[in-house]
């Protein structure tokens, strides 16, 4: 018996055969699936649907089929559409009729819904592994050279002096809210959906605690129309990954803008590099660009899912289809680029010595917000100290000198409250400590939030 042996009775259109079945990506879903159909098959025997010994052998089938597709030797069919029909076509040459009871009181719209929560449960927590070592990476790297001041940017113009661990914690945060997010996501994600039939529930009182036990989900869902209606569990997972990967990105523009030539802040090792097939002195930053590349297409799968799910009445309709292929597109993309971007902060170099001699080189303009601060700290408005810092800028830049060569003088005719002290403003190691508040990038703070960073990721978000 096929599905189109009853109510159809002839072959499925031949143009429709590529476009309806799913099997060819819906395959990786069989651990999930067997998994399923193991507990719904124990639940039939509970419920005296099935014998004893029908639940074994189908149980005895599901296990021998679970071996042939991890061996490669199952054959999946592009005529059984997807998964689902293929096991159990397979399951009925195996052990013939009583395949057929498996499926009592079962629809495919929820047995889908069951894998891939199945699904989205062990990535997550593959995901959340690979997080806490990229995390570790970084704070390795942070912890390295907590003493290395560079300058920081806003518009991508110098702004203030900050230790470059200021700015590897702030990717560390980003990735944790990831972490915490993905330990949110799973409360909403534990919830079991079988029972909940085509879509009104089960007619043949299946005891959905035994299936949520069985199946270790930690609730089951409370509305069957929900249960196989709704993918906004996938879209949940793919928004965080979406998130993540706008990290990925920005961590990479800034690395690739920090290790130019112009910059030489940053060495990317050369296993992370290529070059160009015409000029051979180049060393390109292409995997870091590829990084950010994906996260367009990783945020274009969640935008897919979200404009298939917008306009379709409730409850399954087969456009729902549609929701796998974004869904494990960005399971391996965020994957490999997780393994990506944990090499890359294990071996990227710092070049501390460039950035010192940048630092000294450069004008010390770098100073200015202090130097508005000694005049706030000497009774001076922010706003007028402001206004004068600027003009005192100004004077610097037009004559080519810097902060600290203006002499004392001529610092007295912007403001008389400059005294000779002014000049201790001009070292990078007060300017970076005097940021000295929680969050702040005085190297106390940093030292501290290090811990803080640390303990939290080895808790379980
Ligand atoms: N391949 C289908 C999907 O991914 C499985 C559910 C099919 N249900 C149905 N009534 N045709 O959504």
């Amino acid at each position: 018996m096929t599905l189109r042996d009853g109510r159809l009775n002839v072959p499925l259109h031949e143009s429709f055969k590529k476009l309806g079945s799913s099997v060819e990506f819906d395959k990786r879903l069989f651990h999930e699936d067997i998994k399923g159909s193991e507990a719904y098959t124990k639940a039939l025997c509970k419920r005296g649907i099935i014998k004893k010994k029908e639940e074994e052998l189908i149980l005895k089938g599901l296990r021998e089929i679970e071996k042939e597709i991890e061996s490669g030797k199952f054959r999946f069919k592009e005529e059984d559409e997807d998964i689902h029909m293929n096991i159990e076509r397979r399951l009925f040459e195996k052990i013939g009729e009583t395949a057929y009871k498996l499926h009592t009181g079962r629809s495919r719209n929820e047995q889908i819904v069951l894998d891939e929560r199945l699904y989205l449960m062990d990535v997550t927590e593959t995901v959340k592994k690979k997080l806490g070592g990229l995390l570790k990476a970084i704070l390795g790297l942070a912890k390295r050279n907590i003493e290395v001041i560079v300058p920081s940017y806003t518009h991508l113009r110098q702004a203030q002096p900050v230790s470059i661990a200021h700015l590897l914690l702030a990717y560390c945060y980003a990735l944790l809210r990831g972490k915490e997010r993905f330990g949110d996501f799973k409360k909403r994600l534990n919830t079991m959906p079988l029972g909940s039939g085509a879509c009104a529930g089960s007619s043949i009182g299946i005891d959905r605690d035994f299936l949520k036990k069985e199946l270790g989900f930690e609730s089951i869902t409370r509305n069957s129309i929900d249960a196989v209606s709704t993918r906004d569990f996938i879209a949940e997972f793919e928004w965080i990954c979406g998130t993540l990967f706008i990290t990925f990105s920005r961590m990479c523009e800034d690395i690739i803008i920090l290790s130019s030539e112009e910059f030489s802040i940053y060495t990317i090792p050369d296993e992370l590099s290529t070059t160009s097939s015409l000029m051979p002195q180049k060393k390109n930053p292409d995997p870091l660009e590829l990084v950010r590349g994906k996260s367009a297409r990783v945020i274009g799968n969640l935008f897919s899912l979200m404009v298939l799910m917008k306009g379709i009445p409730y409850t399954y309709n087969r456009d729902l289809q549609e929701d796998k292929e974004g869904l494990f597109d960005t399971v391996d993309n965020t994957l490999l680029v997780f393994d990506v971007m944990t090499e890359l902060f294990r071996s990227i170099k710092l070049n501390k010595k460039v950035i010192a001699e940048k630092l000294g080189e450069s004008k010390d303009l770098l100073f200015a917000t202090d130097l508005v601060d000694y005049l706030v700290e000497r009774g001076v408005a922010f706003r007028k100290a402001h206004g004068i810092v600027g003009q005192i800028a100004k004077f610097a830049v037009d004559r080519g000198i810097q902060l600290r060569k203006i002499p004392i003088d001529e610092y007295k005719k912007f403001c008389s409250s400059f005294a000779e002290d002014l000049y201790e403003i001009f070292s990078w190691e007060r300017s970076v400590n005097r940021h000295d508040v929680p969050g702040g990038t005085a190297l106390n703070r940093i030292t501290e939030e290090i811990k803080n960073i640390e303990s939290i990721s080895t808790s379980n978000l």
